[in-house]
């Protein structure tokens, strides 16, 4: 035993709960909602999805002091309509950094300021300024030490970017080359990233036929099906990689190399009027869900393997008040309520907006119920259910309390969730019931809690400990329990923040 728990804590130390290389998925929080919930009611929200990082579209203050001491990092903008004042007059722009910054840093965990917002697409008048706003704000953040914490960028609409297939000919519009110079200028001396809006759901929509919609939503292509950039001979299997490799070659063009990208925006609408058949909830899913997988699995982009490009989902909540086509409303995981529009589909990808971490719930016996038909439902599990049930023999983590009812409980609870929770499969003649309160007790954790780690984890762990450790069958429903308490343990270190790896 000591052996075992000696590996354990090896493994803690060389596990990593997020390596500062990896990438992060984050969420944009848009606010034109009619029933916006209250800032606590976000970051609850944020909090069960695990979400550690998001882009506020101001620096709004219930928002900061409700996000202060969750560890969650914080991307706040300049609005647009501040841009001009802020970019004319560096006392303006340390007046905003003294408010909207360092007010509430350290505790609320700010880790970039974007300035404005598709600036040069939406607000051609204020471009001339853009990068003293910058510039200005830096400074700001340097005079209080702030420099190399909090980045200092601008998201710009990927429309930026010409000629954007094949990537390796595409090139910042020259219209706005006398910005985009000294502005990757900045962004190289200052250690900060390029911040790009990508939007497959228009480019596709644009194209009239031109992308395939499953080339849009990263779906397997048959290799012929591939875009090919001829000059690179690089293979393009889905439309994002190929706008964000097209910003890499467009930032090269201008000779600057090593400006990392991070996708401020990208999503897909679930639902649009009759002339946006494709904004679908299926596609949204699609979309979002591999998304989410491509870019946590670190995969880069084909110009750069295995090169972290971070990315906030556009976006929390649907905004039933934003104008424009139906479309423009409905691009939220999320609806006011807080219910999730979809279900992700996200098996395996870890836990950031992992759809099993909301109403979890548990099979367990029902209270009062016949200790016979518990005994008879109990026997069922565990035989022609094939649910493991050695963690109930004596000895072992789940024997106490010595109950039919507890047995029963954890071998209903093992059955339901190897069931996948199905219609049904939480029933044992009526004798079980569902329950949202974990019932694990003491050293015995039930099959629901599990669902709460990373699969993945979960699968390295116990095959290589099992495996390797445990050569006596006897001695394995114990390491099995153990196993899950040393998980469960890391995970909540991880959602403290206390311990920072991954597994
Ligand atoms: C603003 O710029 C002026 C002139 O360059 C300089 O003297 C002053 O210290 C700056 N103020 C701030 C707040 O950075
Ligand atoms: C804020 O986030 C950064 C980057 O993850 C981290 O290094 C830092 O410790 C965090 N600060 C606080 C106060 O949580
Ligand atoms: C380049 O930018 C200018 C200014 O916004 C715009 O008028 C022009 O249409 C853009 N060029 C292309 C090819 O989109
Ligand atoms: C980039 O570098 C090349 C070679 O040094 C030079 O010819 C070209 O003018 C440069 N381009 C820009 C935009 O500075
Ligand atoms: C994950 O990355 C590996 C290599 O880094 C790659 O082969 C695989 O296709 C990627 N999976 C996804 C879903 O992107
Ligand atoms: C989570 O997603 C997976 C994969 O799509 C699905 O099989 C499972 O039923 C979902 N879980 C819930 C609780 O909806
Ligand atoms: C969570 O529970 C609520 C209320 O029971 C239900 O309306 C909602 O659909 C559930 N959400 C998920 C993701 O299962």
């Amino acid at each position: 035993m000591g052996l075992f728990l000696l590996a354990l804590f090896l493994m803690a130390f060389s596990a990593t709960c997020a390596d500062e290389e990896a990438a992060f998925i984050g969420v944009n929080i848009g606010t034109a909602l009619s029933d916006m919930p209250d800032p606590t009611q976000v970051v609850a929200l944020l909090k069960s999805q695990q979400i550690q990082h998001v882009r506020l579209f101001d620096a709004d203050r219930a928002m900061l002091l409700a996000l202060a001491n969750t560890g969650i990092h914080v991307t706040v903008s300049v609005p647009n309509d501040q841009l001009l004042g802020i970019g004319q007059s560096n006392s303006t722009a340390a007046n905003w950094v003294s408010r909207n910054v360092l007010a509430y840093v350290p505790a609320t965990n700010i880790t970039a300021i974007a300035v404005g917002s598709e600036v040069l697409t939406t607000l051609p008048n204020a471009a001339p300024v853009l990068v003293s706003a910058m510039s200005f704000i830096h400074s700001a953040l340097v005079a209080s030490n702030l420099g190399s914490h909090i980045k200092v960028s601008t998201p710009h609409s990927s429309s930026v970017i010409l000629d954007p297939f094949p990537p390796s000919q595409a090139f910042f519009n020259r219209t706005w080359e006398p910005v985009m110079v000294p502005l990757l200028k900045f962004l190289q001396s200052t250690d900060s990233y390029l911040m790009l809006n990508v939007y497959p759901y228009y480019d596709y929509m644009k194209a009239s036929g031109a992308i395939s919609l499953d080339y849009a939503l990263f779906r397997p292509l048959l290799p012929t099906k591939e875009a090919v950039d001829l000059n690179t001979l690089l293979h393009y299997t889905n439309v994002f990689d190929a706008v964000v490799d097209a910003a890499y070659f467009a930032t090269s063009y201008l000779n600057f190399t090593n400006i990392p990208v991070v996708v401020t925006e990208s999503g897909w609408p679930s639902k649009g009027d009759s002339s946006e058949p494709d904004a679908t909830l299926d596609n949204a899913n699609t979309y979002n869900s591999n998304l989410i997988r491509h870019i946590l699995n670190n995969t880069g982009t084909p110009k750069h393997p295995g090169i972290a490009v971070s990315t906030y989902i556009y976006e929390l909540y649907n905004e039933d008040l934003r104008p424009g086509p139906v479309s423009e409303k409905n691009w939220g995981l999320f609806d006011g309520n807080g219910m999730p529009v979809y279900i992700l589909r996200l098996t395996g990808s870890g836990t950031v907006l992992a759809n099993d971490t909301t109403n979890q719930t548990y099979c367990v016996a029902r209270e009062g119920a016949d200790k016979k038909m518990l005994q008879a439902a109990l026997d069922w599990a565990c035989g022609p259910g094939k649910v493991d049930c050695s963690p109930l023999l004596q000895g072992q983590p789940c024997y106490e309390p010595d109950t039919v009812a507890s047995h029963a409980s954890y071998a209903f609870d093992a059955y339901y969730h190897r069931m996948a929770m199905g219609e049904g499969t939480c029933n044992f003649n009526g004798v079980a019931t569902i329950t949202t309160t974990d019932p694990s007790h003491a050293s015995c954790i039930f099959s629901g809690r599990l669902l709460l780690l990373s699969s993945l984890s979960y699968k390295f762990f116990s095959a290589s400990v099992l495996e390797e450790m445990a050569p006596s069958q006897t001695q394995q429903p114990l390491l099995h329990q153990l196993i899950l308490q040393f998980l469960v343990v890391i995970r909540v270190l991880c959602a403290e923040k206390i311990f920072t790896g991954t597994l």
